[in-house]
């Protein structure tokens, strides 16, 4: 059985959620948005997000898979989904929910700058400073956490307990 415990509240979430949400919309005023989602782990975050984005708001959808373990990311990352329209001359944010070492972030990121959106900007839920391989930076982070394995709010292992409604860490027994 795995032992969960609880690292970030549903309301310590929410509350972060929210405040992040006014820095998105204090940052374009006036101006319209394209929110992507990273499948499967941003759907729960960029779906909060996006309610407290007080601007014209589009959503849509990317997914990459990484080869390699559940635990573990082997470098190599993989398109699965590309994005539905042309981001040029958009304003993209980039929603992901956890930054580790980097690599995904960064594909992503140039993979979407090739495209020359007006702007590119990222929001990430969690960043694990520590395990960090490539040198990127979120533009909007919710909360810096110690490395360990988390799960819950879109994050899963071997796609379980994305439904969690706190972030918790995996301790297996
Ligand atoms: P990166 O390319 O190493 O930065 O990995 C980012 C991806 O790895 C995230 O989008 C997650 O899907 C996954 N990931 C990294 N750490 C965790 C974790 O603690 N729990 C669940 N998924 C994680
Ligand atoms: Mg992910």
């Amino acid at each position: 059985m795995d032992k969960l415990r609880v690292l970030i509240s549903r309301e310590q979430i929410a509350a972060r959620v929210g405040e992040m949400g006014d820095r998105i919309t204090h940052d374009f005023p006036q101006e319209s948005l394209i929110l992507i989602g990273v499948l499967k782990g941003a759907a729960i975050f960029l779906a909060d997000l996006a309610r407290q984005i007080q601007l014209d708001t589009t959503f849509d959808f990317i997914a990459v898979s990484s080869y390699g373990g559940a635990k573990h990311h082997s470098g190599e990352v993989r398109l699965v989904k590309d994005v539905d329209q042309s981001l040029n001359g958009k304003n993209v944010v980039l929603v992901e929910d956890i930054l580790d070492t980097g690599l995904t972030l960064t594909y992503l990121k140039n993979l979407l700058q090739a495209r020359c959106p007006k702007a590119l900007k990222v929001a990430v839920l969690l960043d694990k400073t520590a395990r960090r391989i490539e040198p990127v930076y979120a533009d909007y982070m919710g909360f810096e956490i110690p490395d360990e394995f988390v799960v819950g709010y879109g994050l899963d292992f071997a796609e379980r307990y994305r439904n969690l409604r706190d972030i918790c860490v995996l301790e297996s027994a």
